[in-house]
């Protein structure tokens, strides 16, 4: 049996089991056809994931709020099929074929391949929705990379005769979402989610995310996270483009070195309920990332004059009120508005009467923590 321990990317290949003196197979009981369907929701996170190394290995740890509402049901069908030698699968959108997700699929399978050696022996038909619109500036890449991941992990387990544990199988599933978008492996499990090694964090790793292990204040709890979705349109610069503007980045090595001690200050306001400092830290992590994107060359911009309409009116509420909201930003113009569940009133009522008016068509989602992807059936 594997011991978690220190995980190395080897402990995700599967080890081949012996069939006759001599020869081998990676699985004791390859089936001929089946189907699973998850749900996996998506994720903001806090302390901000930009730039990465090669392998999605991010250049500094993240942590992030898995949500609960916004997610991706997939069902994965597969049969046995004659000839091993290429992918094949088909994917559906909201039950219409979807050709142009199909490259990304593909970059996955080939990324994924050595941890999954079945992935050429079956067809696939990938069958995914998701609750929130598909153009609704919610990138959907964290919940539909993590369901799918996690789909193919209920596969992998019932070709094994030897039970896979649901830790490896958690950690295996994240590992994999990694390799199809960065932060989906942010999105197996909840409530917080820890990706990247930290070193005040035992256990956390750059190969996959792992649950927040120290204790977090009750103030946390259930914490609200309202989307003002300001922009639907598609990004002008997406994320892996993005990402890899860090590379050189005049400000890359500081901005690495801030978000670790970030980390570093969340674990006591984690601990002791600290909520002004958690907004400081949570703002001026969402400032920074955009300020990166903004001083990468080439330069670019994804916040939109809504955008910093509903920033302003948020601090201009703060002022006024005691409430602890705060916002995030991921990449892109939409603004997630977070505060404490026993605000929800006044602070749903501020949103209602000032922000909404700044949302594309007065579209928003109230979404909330959650605790990560669940078995539909099997
Ligand atoms: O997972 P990607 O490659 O789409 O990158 C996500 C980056 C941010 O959303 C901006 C930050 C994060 O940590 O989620």
């Amino acid at each position: 049996m594997r011991e978690l321990g220190f995980m190395t990317e080897q402990d995700f290949i599967p080890n081949p089991v012996p069939i006759a003196i001599g020869s081998y197979r990676e699985y004791s009981n390859k089936i001929i056809s089946g189907s699973f369907t998850w749900s996996s929701p998506s994720n903001i996170a806090l302390v901000k994931y930009w730039g990465k190394k090669e392998n999605q290995i991010p250049e500094n740890p993240s942590i992030s709020f898995t949500l609960d509402a916004c997610k991706t049901t997939t069902t994965l069908s597969f049969s046995k099929k004659e000839n091993n030698d290429e992918f094949s699968f088909a994917l559906f959108l909201d039950e219409k074929k979807q050709d142009d997700f199909k490259p990304k699929i593909e970059t996955f399978f080939k990324r994924i391949e050595n941890y999954l050696p079945f992935l050429k022996d079956y067809h696939f038909k990938i069958e995914t929705s998701n609750t929130f619109p598909h153009s609704s500036g919610i990138a959907s890449s964290a919940s539909g990379m993590s369901a799918l991941a996690l789909c193919l992990m209920s596969i992998e387990r019932s070709m094994n005769e030897v039970e896979i544990k649901d830790e490896f199988f958690n950690q295996k599933a994240s590992f994999l979402a990694r390799l199809g978008s960065g932060s989906a492996c942010r999105s197996i499990e909840g409530d917080i989610i820890v990706w990247g090694s930290h070193k005040e964090i035992d256990g956390s790793s750059d190969l996959f995310g792992v649950k927040y292990p120290f204790e977090v204040h009750n103030k946390f709890k259930n914490f609200q996270d309202t989307i003002l979705l300001v922009d639907k349109s598609e990004k002008q610069v997406n994320s892996t483009v993005g990402h890899n503007l860090m590379h050189n980045h005049p400000f890359a090595q500081e901005r690495f070195r801030q978000a670790n001690s970030n980390l570093s200050k969340l674990i006591d306001i984690f601990n002791t309920g600290d909520l002004k400092s958690f907004i400081e830290i949570v703002e001026s992590e969402a400032l920074s990332l955009h300020a990166m994107m903004m001083t990468s060359v080439p330069y670019f911009i994804l916040m939109k004059p809504n955008t910093l309409e509903i920033l302003n009116k948020i601090w201009g509420f703060r002022q006024q009120t005691t409430a602890n909201i705060c916002f995030t930003l991921d990449a892109g113009a939409n603004v997630h508005v977070l505060y404490p569940e026993n605000e929800a009133e006044e602070v749903l009522n501020f949103i209602q009467n000032e922000l909404v008016a700044h949302c594309q068509n007065g579209h928003y989602i109230c979404d909330r923590i959650g605790f990560g992807a669940k078995l539909i059936n099997n």
